[in-house]
């Protein structure tokens, strides 16, 4: 344990159907200057993304860790605040209530789709020092609760298509496939493909 982990220096954007999504990442056990430059190298891949939140395997890293703005959700704001935030090894503790809201992801260009949440939920997690933080997060009001949500899938090789239902996936079907083919063509490989 705590053994050094070689983060990558360029950050490269993987989408569906590559693989590493679909794998459950690794705790963090090393909070090292190296953790903290990688953390500072997301968040910058994800505002050239123009993300609102990325997690470390959507970069190639199964590690448990993603990194969030959503200032840019903040509508009302502008210019928009700048609210990045780091979490690393994080978990939902207990949770109540659903809550919609239309969802995108970096990692499926393109497709966007109503997903259902929870509503209320305590998140915990390590900050970059490796101490435990703890927020209660309303995610009906705050957008902020829907990102961590998002994101923590992300962390256990789950995708916002997961969660979709069948009607919302035939909308989506021909992306999806198309995603497919253009990964089968570059690798030679089918990817973790949907199973439904
Ligand atoms: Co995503």
């Amino acid at each position: 344990m705590n053994q050094a982990y070689h983060y990558p220096e360029e950050l490269e954007l993987l989408t569906y159907p590559h693989p590493i999504l679909r794998r459950p990442a690794e705790p963090v056990t090393l909070f090292d200057d190296q953790l903290a430059a990688f953390c500072r190298r997301m968040l910058d891949a994800m505002h050239q993304f123009k993300g609102v939140g990325l997690a470390a395997p959507q970069v190639g890293v199964s590690r448990q860790i993603f990194v969030s703005d959503h200032g840019g959700l903040m509508a009302e704001q502008d210019p928009p605040p700048s609210l990045e935030r780091i979490w690393i090894n994080p978990r939902i503790e207990q949770h109540q209530g659903s809550t919609t809201y239309e969802e995108g992801c970096l990692s499926f260009p393109g497709i966007y789709a109503k997903v259902e949440r929870h509503d209320r939920f305590t998140v915990v997690w390590q900050d970059l020092q490796g101490a435990e933080q703890r927020l209660e997060l309303n995610a009906a009001d705050d957008v902020l609760g829907i990102v961590v949500q998002h994101e923590l899938d992300h962390l256990h090789g789950k995708l916002f298509v997961d969660h979709l239902t069948t009607v919302q996936l035939t909308l989506v079907r021909r992306k999806l496939k198309e995603m497919e083919q253009a990964y089968k063509k570059a690798t030679g490989k089918a990817g973790s493909i949907l199973r439904r």
